[in-house]
């Protein structure tokens, strides 16, 4: 990008008897020319309220994170000089310093949009620190660097390692091909790294023999380690899982000889702890290109994760292609000051959009299936619905009155509505689509943060209601909910949402899977309900949120702070009673993406935390070790 031409500073200050505090800008012109007549918009995750006092300036309007504002009339911002203004009435404090402006832009006198530069939320009248070291120095007992650690293992380390493995003689056609997608998989995440794996046999390489056991449980292998190495595997994930414990015990002993080594002889035997082991990434705040996504999957099959969860709609943006809909990838992705959609979470001046193509997603799912991921699709309905309204308003109730309800984001009346036929018409033809695209058994329907008052101001809502008997919005939302069911079970799916799924009366518990996000206790009261579990908590597994109370860490803070070690010791099981354990289906990683700006926020902020997740996963209780793991960790590959 050019220079640019105005830059804003941002800081925030604590306000005695005002618990939001206040923001101070201050837009300093670099260009040569005076403006006058301009606006300043700005998008921020730390909103105002409707009315904010404002110092030497205007306010204008707010949508969500989009927030604009004028200078008094007749203001000119002359070159080199600055327009300062002081906001109150926040909805809550900034934390850290990722919670003031991300993007900001001018429109000028001629309607013209000009980018503004933005950066990092200053901290006025408290201290301003950096983070502690999040990752300890890591130690090891076993000098092995797998990750996660298996269930079980007796090894003892060699002196040297192999160059590579090699198949040993009448290896089958089969167990060659998975050899070679481990080796492709390691070349992906590691350019530089030495191949694990050749096809043909390697001096001062080891053989490895192939044995397929059918009676081990799914997922599970074994490796004895001696002059060659013998892989015993119940189905082809545990023999993938076998080869890529091979290759990370192999990749550590060379990286890093001082601390790691090779075994010997010895043996593993490997089994999950959970069978759900996810990682959900939302594309649709920030969007990911495809290549974006087949890494985080490779990542996701090196770690022995196995679900992706694919958060693809939201307020922000749909970013799935449907046929029947063009508009949804077209009205329903676009962000720009002249768009129906206005920018949000760090857009500017330009346009932006992304969606994922019916190709792209069959090739996306084609290679996570290839490393025994699966790809779980989520559209989140009813709530989450902006991108899909502004596409499709003839999904609105004409009467409602506009602006009567606003989502937790700050979105007005942005779900779709249960009284109108229409809306089931265009979700049976969207999972029309998703189920051609989508092998999964599980399709994710959201549920999560309808506000307590939607299509309470919806004639045709208010008609049903009476018709039906049915009472208030988490009735509404039980009513669709459940024919949103039906509508699956006709296509051959189950439900999967998260934990509001089951307010005003849920749905049918049977083959349904909810995730816990809010709090754990959640999650036990929906197992007592009768539906699977995922724990997903945001104050353990939400990679979003800052890793350390420090104003100079950047994250969300909603849910807490989260170090690292939290995360890793964390047992979402806890406080479980025996009887309703085996209802709990597993852990799962949630990549919220607000603040994820650039690859450097995601890798900051996901890693090393989603390791931690993947250890959580497979791994029991008491082979767990968090200075193991801060050993290993850094080896971890980043998107
Ligand atoms: C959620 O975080 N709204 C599921």
């Amino acid at each position: 990008m050019a220079d640019a031409h105005f830059r804003l500073e941002n800081s925030w200050a604590p306000i005695e008897g005002d618990d939001g505090g206040g923001f101070v800008f201050t837009l300093v012109n670099l260009s040569d020319a005076p403006i006058s007549g301009f606006t300043l918009a700005y998008t921020s995750l730390t909103r105002v309220k409707d009315q904010p006092a404002c110092g030497n300036a205007r306010f204008l309007r707010r949508n969500a994170n989009f927030h604009q504002f004028a200078p008094l009339d007749g203001f000119v911002l002359e070159p080199g000089a600055a327009w300062q203004f002081s906001v109150k009435g926040l909805w809550r404090p900034a934390r850290h310093r990722t919670d003031g402006a991300k993007s900001a832009y001018l429109t000028l006198a001629d309607g013209t949009h000009v980018d503004v530069a933005v950066d990092d939320l200053m901290l006025a009248g408290r201290h301003s620190e950096p983070a502690p070291r999040l990752l300890p120095e890591g130690k090891v007992t076993e000098p092995f660097a797998l990750l996660p650690y298996p269930a079980e293992a007796q090894l003892q380390a060699g002196e040297t390692f192999p160059v590579a493995f090699y198949p040993a003689d009448g290896t089958s056609l089969d167990d060659q091909k998975a050899m070679q997608a481990v080796g492709a998989l390691y070349r992906r995440l590691f350019s530089v790294g030495h191949a694990p794996f050749a096809l043909g046999s390697v001096h001062e390489g080891r053989a490895l023999k192939f044995v397929a056991d059918t009676t081990l449980p799914k997922e599970t292998y074994r490796l004895d380690f001696g002059s060659d190495i013998t892989l015993t595997y119940g189905d082809a994930a545990g023999r993938a899982y076998g080869l890529t414990a091979l290759a990370q015990l192999l990749h550590g002993a060379r990286l890093e000889p001082q601390t790691f080594a090779f075994p010997a002889s010895g043996f593993i035997n490997d089994t999950p702890r959970y069978g759900w082991r996810g990682c959900h990434l939302d594309v649709s705040r920030q969007f990911y290109p495809v290549a974006d996504i087949t890494r985080l999957i490779d990542i996701l099959a090196w770690l022995r994760l196995n679900v992706f969860h694919w958060h693809l709609t939201d307020d922000e943006a749909w970013r799935l292609e449907i046929k029947a809909y063009p508009t949804l990838t077209t009205l329903g992705v676009l962000r720009g000051p002249d768009e129906p959609m206005l920018p949000q979470l760090g857009n500017g001046a330009q346009p932006v959009g992304g969606f994922y193509t019916q190709e792209d997603v069959k090739a996306i799912v084609a290679h996570a299936a290839s490393l025994h991921v699966e790809v779980v699709p989520e559209i989140d309905i009813p709530g989450h619905s902006t991108a899909t309204l502004t596409a499709l308003p003839d999904l609105v109730d004409g009467q409602e009155a506009p602006d009567s309800y606003r989502s937790v984001q700050g979105y007005p009346n942005n779900a779709l509505n249960p009284a109108i036929e229409e809306t089931y018409v265009f979700l049976g033809k969207v999972l029309d689509e998703m189920v051609e695209l989508f092998p999964s058994k599980l399709i994710h329907i959201g549920g999560d943060e309808v506000a307590a008052n939607t299509w309470m101001a919806s004639p045709l809502a208010r008609k049903l209601m009476e018709k039906e008997g049915i009472e208030g919005t988490f009735g509404l939302q039980s009513h669709f909910m459940k024919r949103i069911q039906g509508m699956l079970a006709e296509r051959g799916r189950k439900l999967a949402g998260w934990d509001e799924v089951s307010h005003g009366g849920g749905v049918d518990p049977a083959g349904t899977l909810l995730m816990a996000w809010q709090k754990p206790e959640v999650g036990i009261e929906l197992a007592r309900e009768g539906y699977d579990v995922v724990m997903t908590p945001g104050q353990a597994y939400y990679l979003d949120m800052v890793q350390a109370t420090e104003w100079q860490e950047p994250g969300a803070s909603w849910a807490g702070t989260v170090p690292p070690q939290h995360t890793y010791t964390y047992e979402a099981v806890g406080e479980f009673p025996e009887e309703l354990k085996p209802r709990m289906r597993g852990v799962q990683a949630c990549i919220w993406s607000e603040h994820f700006l650039n690859r450097d926020y995601f890798n900051h902020l996901v890693f090393p935390r989603l390791g931690a997740i993947a250890e959580a996963a497979w791994t029991p209780k008491d082979r767990k070790d968090w200075l193991r793991f801060a050993a290993i960790a850094p080896l971890v590959p980043k998107l």
